[in-house]
Parts: structure tokens; sequence; C-alpha cells
């Protein structure tokens, strides 16, 4: 695939290292805005209020952050670097507790920080340099897994297959190219057509808003349904697969993904139409042994009752129920895809 199909990634570092540089998500389809991020707070901030999202980019957003406020304190011990290291990470981790990659890259960064303090009397300056280094490798390593799980979902897909996907994970929730949308732009790169049904994705539309607008700029053929819909398009055959991707899998394959991905995968089950999940293995959580030990991200009211209205759509005082994700059990999914390769149920990801 051409590295600059798409003309930009959605999160970045600047050259010098100082600032967290992302596409304003929460501005689309409207404004194709990027801002500048430095500071813990700008950054827990982006990552809450959805700025920057979708699990391997809040994941890779995370990592190049984590860097950048470290290198923003001006340290002089190595020791104090650690220590910092453990306080910002802790913070970054819980901005959103369901998607588990920047948990994993954080890790990743931990076990080379720990790799180069017991190998060298290290200067923070030393410090700073790998683990710039390290989360660059977080993101190179990405687009490398998107690359190769395109290769497999496509596999998957007959010619001009068509599919329906939910929320968005595609490009602007990657690193590049995306995981559930990472086939149709390989597809597209060959000169071949799938064509894709995008569901709008209540509360927070990201279906309408960024899956279509991305689909929109790369000249896919995309239809936008709203959610309500999804059960009478796949009744009437007019997608071959459901494609979502995923914000954790625990180790039997249960899999959280956002909210209303449940539905799909019951509905997909009935009509006998396979549901495929693609995430890159940082996305799996080996030691989360089944859905039920996935924390769900539980969010604001007004994300049901007002957001994106002019006006209030229900009275005030109305109770709301608004989590983020839910869990798809394991054996409703008809395959899922990380850049290792394609498995089927009954899963076992203890030792991915
Ligand atoms: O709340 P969001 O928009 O971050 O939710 C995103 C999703 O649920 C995506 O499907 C998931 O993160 C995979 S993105 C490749």
């Amino acid at each position: 695939m051409n590295r600059d199909f798409f003309g930009y990634d959605s999160v970045e570092i600047t050259p010098d290292g100082t600032a967290v540089k992302i596409l304003d998500q929460t501005e689309l389809p409207n404004r194709e805005n990027f801002i500048y991020l430095s500071k813990l707070d700008e950054i827990i901030e982006a990552i809450v209020s959805l700025r920057v999202r979708g699990a391997p980019a809040i994941g890779i957003a995370g990592s190049f952050g984590l860097t950048v406020i470290l290198k923003g304190l001006h340290l002089r011990d190595s020791g104090r670097y650690l220590i910092e290291f453990e306080r910002i990470s802790a913070q970054l981790i819980d901005a959103r507790p369901t998607a588990v990659n920047l948990l994993n890259n954080i890790k990743r960064l931990k076990v080379r920080l720990h790799y180069e303090l017991s190998n060298c009397d290290c200067s923070v300056s030393h410090l700073e340099r790998v683990m710039l280094e390290e989360a660059i490798r977080v993101k190179e390593d990405d687009i490398s897994a998107n690359l190769k799980m395109a290769e497999y979902g496509l596999s998957l897909l007959k010619p001009g297959s068509t599919i329906l996907t939910y929320c968005n994970a595609g490009h602007l929730a990657v690193s590049r190219y995306g995981t559930a949308l990472a086939p149709v732009y390989l597809a597209k790169s060959r000169g071949e057509d799938i064509k894709v049904i995008a569901c709008e994705t209540r509360p927070l539309f990201q279906g309408a808003r960024i899956t279509t607008f991305e689909l929109n700029k790369c000249g896919i053929d995309t239809t936008l349904i709203c959610d309500n819909m999804a059960a009478s398009v796949l009744s009437k055959g007019f997608a071959d697969a459901v494609i979502t991707g995923c914000d954790r899998v625990a180790s039997n394959g249960d899999t959280a993904n956002k909210i209303g991905t449940l539905s799909l995968s019951v509905l997909a089950g009935f009509y006998k139409i396979p549901h495929y999940v693609i995430g890159p293995s940082t996305t799996i959580d080996p030691l989360c042994e089944s859905g039920d030990e996935i924390v769900i991200e539980q969010r604001a009211q007004d994300e049901v009752t007002t957001r994106w209205f002019s006006s209030r759509i229900a009275p005030e005082g109305v109770k709301v129920y608004n989590p983020a994700f839910d869990v798809t059990p394991a054996e409703l999914i008809s395959a899922i895809i990380t850049e290792k390769g394609i498995y089927r149920y009954p899963y076992n990801f203890k030792e991915i």
C-alpha cells in the first residue's frame, strides 16, 4: 500500500520530541484541525474527550505523550526519571480504562527503561533518547501490523464484497491504514473494490463522522446507515461480512469493542454472515481470562442527551446509561485477525 495514501497520520510526534501532534477528531468531518499537546493534562483531556481515539491511536498518542511529558520536566537524575515515568504512566492508563493498547505499549517502554538503567549509568538525556526511539518503534510496529492484518483480512473476502462496519477502526483510529478497514484500503490499492456499509455508532457517531469521512476521502464506495437499520440491512443480504475492531481481547477471545458491536455479532450469527474482529496483538490482554474481567468505561450522560444536537433530545433529569463498550462472547466471533494470523474459535491468547 502506498505510504501516503491518506495524506497524513492522525498521531505524530514533532521532530524535536516536545509535542504530540494529533488530528482533533471531535471536529470531524467539518474541519481537519491539528493540535499540539505537550502537558499531561492536555494529553489526558485529548484522550478522554476523544480528540484522539481508537485503541491503537490512543496507545501511540499515550506512548509519545509519556516521552514528551518526561522531556518537559527537565529532570537531572535517572532515578527520578523512573519515578516520574511510573507516576505519569498511571495517569495516562487511567484516562480510558477499556482499551488495553496503551497499557501494553507502556509496559514495553518500561521494559526498555529498566534494561537501560540496569546496563549503564545512564544520563537523563540518554533515557529520553531511548524512550523516544522505543515510542517511535511502537508506531512503526503498529503500521506493519496493520499491513499484515490487511492481507489476512482481505484473504477472507471475495472480490467485490460489501462489509458492514461499526464505530471507526480505520486509518484515523490507528497509526496508519486501520484494522477493520485495512483490507478495504488494501483492495483499493490493488484496483479491487470492497464496498462499506458504516453504522452511525451512537452516541458519539464515530461511524457517521469519522469512518465515512476517511472512506470518502479515499474514494471508497460507502453507505451510511443508522444503527437500528443494521438488522434490516443484514436480513436483506446487503453485506457479506461484519468487520469490527477491538479495544481489549481476553485470552479466551471475548472481545470488548464499541457499544453496539455485540448486537451486530448476534445479528451476523442469525443471518449466517461472518463477524471478523481485526486488531493488533497489542489489543490482546493475555492476563484477562474472559470478558467478565474487562473494565467497561462509563461515560457522561450528556453524550446521550445533548452532544451533537442543537438542543436536548431527552428531558432534564432522565436517567442515562452510557457504557462506551460491550463484550462480544468469543463463540460469536467467526475469526480474530491479528498481525500474527487468523485465529478461530476456541481461542487461546494466553501465549500471544
Ligand atoms: O471510543 P472509541 O471511539 O475510542 O472506540 C473505538 C472502537 O471501539 C474501535 O473499534 C477500537 O478502538 C478499534 S480501533 C482500530
